[in-house]
């Protein structure tokens, strides 16, 4: 683990050493400040909280103010890792300076130190443009969920049987266009175990898989599944870690048990008339 604050080339020395990589997303300061403490390297405000903290179906919907609202919570979180936001869906794929615009915006508004965006060899010069204004960037492919209307919903890609012949080369092809556009390191989602292994050992820039295998240079998850803050559907890629969807239930149902039977609140919750009966020290 790097024990100094993570910055964007540790990554690299991190692939370098073998050292995996843990990644979580995060979209507000007590949760920030959590994974930090327990020692995440990197913190993503992804669009995915389109769908587990705005309750869309999809990421589509979320815009860049909202990215950047939730970048400015989790970077007032974190002392050690490193900050990644990600570009939501049209905010970039319009034109190149449209994507200078706002990821120089998740930077200097949000406080993000590098932005995601998807897509491979059709955002290369996208990406190049980007690193060359020295905003690093980090490339997401495979399963992307802003292209959940053309991949027919949100579906594993890469598999010559589900998305047709040539798709592995085709990953492939853009993994290389990422990297040779400048990204210092890749996200690879839903894609077989055995093409991500090839990706990653073929790629200079550290892959990070989620429901891509074990052989990826790092790991990342959304917060949700990891703590079991999801109702029900847990992909089949993700590992709860804990079930607080279930202990957050219960902490509110005995609540209303207590408040309801005036067994909430007892003295000890209650201020007296005098200081310091019952009152919080000041
Ligand atoms: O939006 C997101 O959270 C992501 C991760 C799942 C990689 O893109």
């Amino acid at each position: 683990m790097v024990n100094d604050k993570v910055r964007v080339p540790d990554l690299a020395r991190m692939k370098a050493a073998r050292t995996p990589i843990a990644m979580l997303t995060a979209y507000d300061y007590p949760f920030a400040r959590i994974f930090d403490q327990a020692g995440i390297d990197v913190l993503l405000i992804g669009d995915s909280l389109g769908m587990v903290v705005q309750g869309a179906d999809s990421t589509l919907p979320v815009t860049l103010g909202e990215i950047i609202y939730h970048v400015k919570m989790v970077v007032r979180g974190r002392q050690r890792a490193l900050v990644v936001a990600d570009l939501p869906f049209l905010t970039y794929q319009v034109s190149v300076e449209q994507a200078l615009r706002n990821a120089g915006r998740l930077i200097k508004e949000g406080g993000a130190e590098a932005v995601k965006l998807e897509g491979g060899i059709t955002m290369a010069e996208t990406i190049r443009r980007l690193v060359d204004i020295d905003i690093p960037v980090m490339g997401h492919i495979g399963l992307t969920p802003q292209s959940v209307h053309r991949m027919g919903g949100h579906r594993v890609q890469g598999r010559q049987s589900g998305n047709g012949p040539g798709c592995r080369e085709r990953l492939l092809e853009d993994a290389l266009a990422v990297e040779q556009a400048g990204a210092f390191s890749l996200v690879l989602e839903g894609i077989p175990a055995e093409l991500a292994r090839e990706i990653t050992d073929r790629a200079a820039i550290p892959t990070i898989g989620i429901g891509a295998g074990a052989a990826c240079d790092g790991q990342v998850l959304v917060m949700h599944d990891v703590l079991g803050l999801s109702e029900a559907f847990v992909p089949r890629f993700a590992k709860p870690y804990a079930n607080l969807w279930q202990d957050a239930s219960a902490a509110a149902a005995s609540y209303i048990r207590e408040v309801r039977e005036r067994a909430f609140p007892a003295a000890e919750h209650t201020y007296g008339a005098s200081r310091g009966k019952g009152a919080r020290p000041s």
